[in-house]
């Protein structure tokens, strides 16, 4: 699908609101491949490897993670699930989903991520977002355990996010909620126990915003880029979009030639945790590295 000339810009990424909120995920994920999104390939790679470390720090056996900003979950659907990213966009290309009903393609989506459950770790996952379909699709095809369609940057959590919030081991988001946000954040942090999760997220770069870090700063967190070069996150849509990230991103201070010079927003990897967790990323049980993208990437 491709967006609409009106689509709604904002100073840092063009938005495509209609997509967000279908009953079932076949927009969002065409609209996804449509525009080469590859964050969440590179992203999830990072996330497995921290929340693999925050379990061996802390002696878990199972862990709960808290998708904020989930839309229709894809990133608890690539780390809770033996699957690429490559995998899931080519799938809504197939004939069958164009004429499926929202309630065949919940069916189809459920049996086939039953198959792919990854079975080496137990991982309870939630879902925040705040169009309700979306994360409702996440509850109806077993990706979430549990959802909340909540605003946070408006109101306090609800009891039930809050105690779901009370209980997450690692918060992940890609997107850049989580840095565009600073009293959503606030707000999540302040719900989560007196033991912060570990929250790790893939902003585009220019994204990155001072407030944010003040406020996981005043929550005794510590803000760190992963040392992996820039990602692909996805490719521009117009001219005028690409000047107006290689503005954001030189004025974050990143180098943008022969990064987003080339023709595509880059991300990076934020982890945010105690103070007295930071191990070296280095000597992580599970390799830090950018995966290969496969072919058609
Ligand atoms: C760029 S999308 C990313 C979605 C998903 N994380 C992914 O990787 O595909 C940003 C999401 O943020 C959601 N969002 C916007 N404002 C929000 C808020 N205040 N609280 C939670 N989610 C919000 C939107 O509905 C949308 O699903």
């Amino acid at each position: 699908m491709t967006p609409p000339k009106e689509t709604p810009t904002t100073d840092f990424v063009t938005i495509f609101d209609e997509t967000y909120d279908q009953p079932d995920c076949r927009a969002y994920f065409r609209m996804m491949d449509a525009l080469g999104y590859r964050n969440q390939h590179h992203a999830v790679a990072a996330f497995r490897a921290g929340l693999d470390e925050v379990m061996r720090l802390r002696g878990l056996d199972a862990a709960r993670v808290f998708d904020f900003a989930s839309s229709y979950g894809i990133v608890s659907l690539l780390m809770g699930h033996e699957m690429t990213l490559d995998e899931v966009l080519r799938r809504y290309r197939a004939p069958q989903f164009e004429a499926a009903t929202p309630q065949e393609v919940m069916d189809w989506d459920r049996a086939w991520l039953a198959e792919r459950r990854r079975r080496d770790v137990a991982i309870r996952f939630a879902g925040l977002d705040v169009m309700p379909n979306a994360v409702a699709y996440g509850v109806q095809v077993g990706l979430f355990d549990a959802a909340f369609a909540e605003d946070l940057e408006a109101n306090d959590p609800s009891e039930a996010l809050a105690l779901e919030l009370s209980q997450v081991d690692m918060i992940v988001e890609c997107g850049s909620v989580a840095q565009l946000m600073p009293r959503a954040l606030d707000r999540m942090l302040a719900a989560c126990g007196p033991v912060k999760p570990w929250m790790m997220t893939s902003p585009i770069r220019g994204n990155e915003r001072a407030a944010a870090a003040e406020v996981l700063h005043a929550h005794g967190m510590v803000q760190e880029v992963l040392p992996l070069p820039p990602f692909v996150h996805r490719r521009f849509e117009s001219t005028e979009e690409q000047a107006r990230a290689i503005e954001n991103a030189q004025a974050a201070g990143h180098d943008t030639e022969g990064v987003e010079t080339i023709g595509h927003f880059h991300a990076q990897v934020l982890l945010a945790r105690p103070e007295e967790e930071r191990t070296d990323p280095a000597t992580w049980r599970l390799p830090l590295r950018v995966p290969p993208l496969p072919e058609m990437f």
